[in-house]
């Protein structure tokens, strides 16, 4: 098996969920309802917190092609039902798997983590009361609750808390024929706002409820179904047991951020909103063997070109069917953790800002009274000046403290990196400037 590649329905499900080149969202077009929105101040802790662990584990992990496994490949329910019962039997315990996770979450340097509860196979990796037909991991197969061990190793660790829930699932007819079957349809909605109830009451605090898979029938936007899901009423409930849970578009709400989805560099200007790209570091999200990896080189070039953006970035992992990431995906993570280790500062807890990134070659984030430059492309940046900027730069230095020449007039800055330093090509020069007291970033 080669490496794996989306089509049909699958592929355009990624697609609906991508930032848009002029900088428009699929989700912005979500149904509104100010009493949902939540302040920035509510939202600070995951603006601050940059990046995050993105986890698609379940049944699909035994089968191998990726989470779309079940549609895909046309397989019946009595099947994969067997295949819950019978092959998906983790050898640890939940809470070892999930502990092992966090110890790769922390490694990578990751301040959250969201996993796949409920993907739209209709398996619930919880003990789900509501589940139809009671598909559950706590009934058949591991019998074991893994959002359990997943929430409490994440509460052990430190780590901010995200469950991902889709609300449709493949099982129900009534999913392809929301129209020509109502009551089949309704039972699904049933399930979905019975089971995300459980998920905001049932694990402690939990701070992300990460919904995808709001459409219907695969077909439009997750805001083209708000009329079926009714996701104003579905998220009243959710804010209901948990005031500043935070919620993605795709329950046809308009959501607390935006989501661009996929692989694809981050380019362009700052983006105005709070955002978040997910994608996954492998080709599928769900584990396929022999898949193709992301580098760590590739990573930390992502993430700097997301947060000079000013938006996050959920890194996912597809663990095999006994629940271990892939050795390539450790491999980059790590790799990402150790840039992290010495960078971090230049990201946790930074805005997008003050420079407009040039493409390839420069960005920016800044964090009170410190801008941090990140320079891609060294070569390039030393024959260019900065835009002019109307606060005193005070200091220039590398991350290491070695400084950094720079002249500043009204119209430029210019910045000379030593040249034994853009010799080294790497993949990101941070230079850190230290401008006048009272100009705070984001004020
Ligand atoms: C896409 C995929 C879905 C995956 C999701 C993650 O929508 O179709 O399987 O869970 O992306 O964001």
């Amino acid at each position: 098996m080669g490496d794996y590649t989306m089509k049909g329905a699958e592929l355009a499900s990624l697609l609906k969920g991508q930032l848009h080149s002029n900088m428009s969202f699929n989700g912005m077009a979500g149904v509104d309802d100010e009493s949902l929105h939540l302040s920035e101040e509510d939202i600070k802790w995951w603006r601050d917190a940059k990046l995050g662990l993105f986890i698609h584990w379940g049944v699909y992990s035994v089968i191998g092609k990726g989470e779309w496994a079940y549609f895909n490949e046309k397989i019946q329910q009595e099947e994969y039902r067997r295949i819950a019962q019978q092959e998906f039997h983790p050898a640890r315990s939940a809470r070892e798997i999930a502990e092992e996770w966090m110890g790769h979450a922390r490694r990578a340097g990751m301040r959250y983590a969201v996993m796949v509860t409920r993907h739209h196979d209709g398996f619930a990796m919880w003990d789900s009361k509501y589940s139809w037909e009671n598909f559950t991991s706590a009934s058949c197969g591991p019998k074991a609750d893994y959002v359990k061990a997943f929430t409490d190793a994440c509460h052990g660790a430190g780590i901010h808390t995200g469950l991902y829930y889709s609300p449709m699932d493949w099982r129900f007819p009534g999913y392809f024929d929301p129209k020509g079957r109502p009551e089949n349809a309704a039972l699904m909605k049933e399930q979905a706002y019975r089971q995300i109830e459980e998920l905001c009451t049932g694990f402690g605090r939990v701070e992300i409820l990460w919904y995808d898979g709001g459409w219907l029938a695969h077909q439009g936007t997750d805001a083209d179904a708000a009329w079926f899901w009714e996701p104003v009423k579905l998220n009243k409930m959710v804010r209901s047991h948990n005031p500043k849970m935070m919620v993605t578009p795709r329950s046809g709400y308009r959501g607390d951020f935006e989501c661009d989805e996929g692989p694809h560099e981050a380019k362009g200007g700052i983006v105005p909103v709070p955002w978040e790209k997910c994608m996954s570091l492998s080709n599928a999200w769900g584990y396929c063997p022999d898949d193709k990896y992301q580098t760590s080189e590739s990573m930390i070039r992502m993430l700097v070109n997301v947060v000079c953006r000013d938006g996050n970035l959920l890194l996912n992992v597809g663990p095999d069917p006994e629940g271990r990431f892939p050795k390539e995906a450790v491999e980059t993570l790590d790799g990402l953790g150790k840039w992290m280790e010495e960078n971090g500062e230049a990201v946790y807890g930074t805005r997008g800002g003050i420079w407009q990134p040039k493409d390839h070659v420069y960005g920016s984030t800044c964090k009170g009274d410190t801008v941090y430059v990140h320079i891609l492309d060294g070569e390039a940046f030393q024959g260019m000046s900065l835009p002019g900027i109307d606060r005193k730069i005070e200091s220039a230095e590398l991350m290491d403290g070695r400084a950094v020449e720079f002249a500043q007039d009204p119209g430029q800055v210019t910045l000379r990196i030593p040249e034994d330093v853009i010799r080294e090509r790497r993949i990101d020069t941070v230079v850190r400037l230290r401008t006048e007291q009272g100009t705070a970033c984001g004020d």
